[in-house]
């Protein structure tokens, strides 16, 4: 039987995933149990320091006894449980899942989600022949301050930005889900510009999104010259030198220039999260080769 460490006193729950026996503590959601058998599960609006809100639908199982499929980032893993990750009905969904969130959209730096909709053999493509009323592509990245870029040709619609800059991380309630069905859009208030909405530029909704479509500026940059090498790339971990709360850094350096900066999702001081001066302050390194905040969004910092 597989099992996740219980702590003491812990009550677990057994199930049978597979075919095979799984024990996980009580409260484990059905896709964690999979992990723990060592069962591969594609997620995608999911992620380890976000609220489940359970729209993209790519994580379905089939649980014995349920009429619909069920969405295994959501689910709490019950007793007696009976769970099938691989039948034909959870890869057929699957399939047309990844087919329709990666139709119309541009998923070149989705290399997660590509590798799913190879799995599947998904074909996003096919519905190229359609006429689609809002189709995403072709729209010009918005560049409206010198931190990060919103290029929602690449937005598949998670929410996870919206989470992150939510109840989930942020509580600056910044940019929400605007319209509806094809005309659905990650927008702030009344589409205002960036530096004039309620955003504070903790950078939080980037480091959550999975496709690119959030991207620090200078990442951006390199990209369009051509200049971004992850094989010339290295992580360093370090604290944050701004205050005394000691968030940990993860700082991605290319010739010798800070590029980007993440914070790990274990890091139980951030959870992955980080303030304007941790994620972009950064510039005093270099001095006047990096980006400095642009005053727009000094005020937003705290
Ligand atoms: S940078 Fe922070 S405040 Fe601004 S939209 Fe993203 S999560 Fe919200
Ligand atoms: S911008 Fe990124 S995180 Fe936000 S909804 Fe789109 S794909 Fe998801
Ligand atoms: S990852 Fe489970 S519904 Fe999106």
């Amino acid at each position: 039987m597989t099992s996740v460490q219980a702590e003491p006193g812990e009550i677990s729950v057994s199930l049978s995933i597979n075919g095979r026996a799984v024990a996980v503590p009580t409260g484990t959601s059905i896709h964690k149990a999979c992990e723990s058998a060592g069962i591969d599960t594609p997620t995608l609006c999911w992620a380890e320091n976000l609220t489940p809100v359970s729209v993209c639908r790519v994580c379905v199982v089939e649980v014995e006894g349920s009429r619909a499929l069920v969405p295994s980032c959501a689910r709490a893993a019950e007793d007696g449980m009976v769970v099938d990750t691989d039948s034909d009905r959870v890869r057929h969904s699957r399939k047309m899942v990844l087919e329709f969130l990666g139709s119309g959209v541009d998923l070149s730096q989705a290399p997660e989600l590509q590798r799913w909709i190879e799995h599947y053999e998904s074909e996003p493509e096919r519905y190229d022949q359609y006429e689609m009323p809002a189709i995403r592509m072709g729209e010009e990245p918005k560049v409206q301050d010198n931190l990060y870029i919103r290029d929602y040709d690449k937005c598949v619609l998670c929410y996870k930005c919206v989470e992150a800059c939510g109840d989930d991380a942020q509580h600056s309630y910044a940019i929400a889900v605007s319209g509806r069905g094809f005309g659905a859009r990650i927008s702030t208030e009344f589409d205002a510009a960036l530096p004039d909405s309620a955003c504070v530029y903790c950078g939080n909704c980037i480091s959550v999104c999975p496709t690119g479509a959030l991207m620090f500026t200078s990442e951006h940059e390199m990209r369009k010259a051509g200049e971004w090498d992850e094989s010339k790339q290295t992580s360093t971990e370090t604290v944050c030198p701004y205050c005394g709360v000691g968030c940990v850094l993860d700082l991605t350096v290319q010739d010798n220039k800070i590029v980007r900066v993440m914070s790990p999702v274990e890091s139980s001081v951030t959870n992955g999260n980080l303030c304007i001066k941790g994620r972009f302050g950064y510039g005093f390194v270099a001095g006047a080769e990096q980006s400095e905040p642009t005053s727009e969004a000094e005020s937003g910092a705290t």
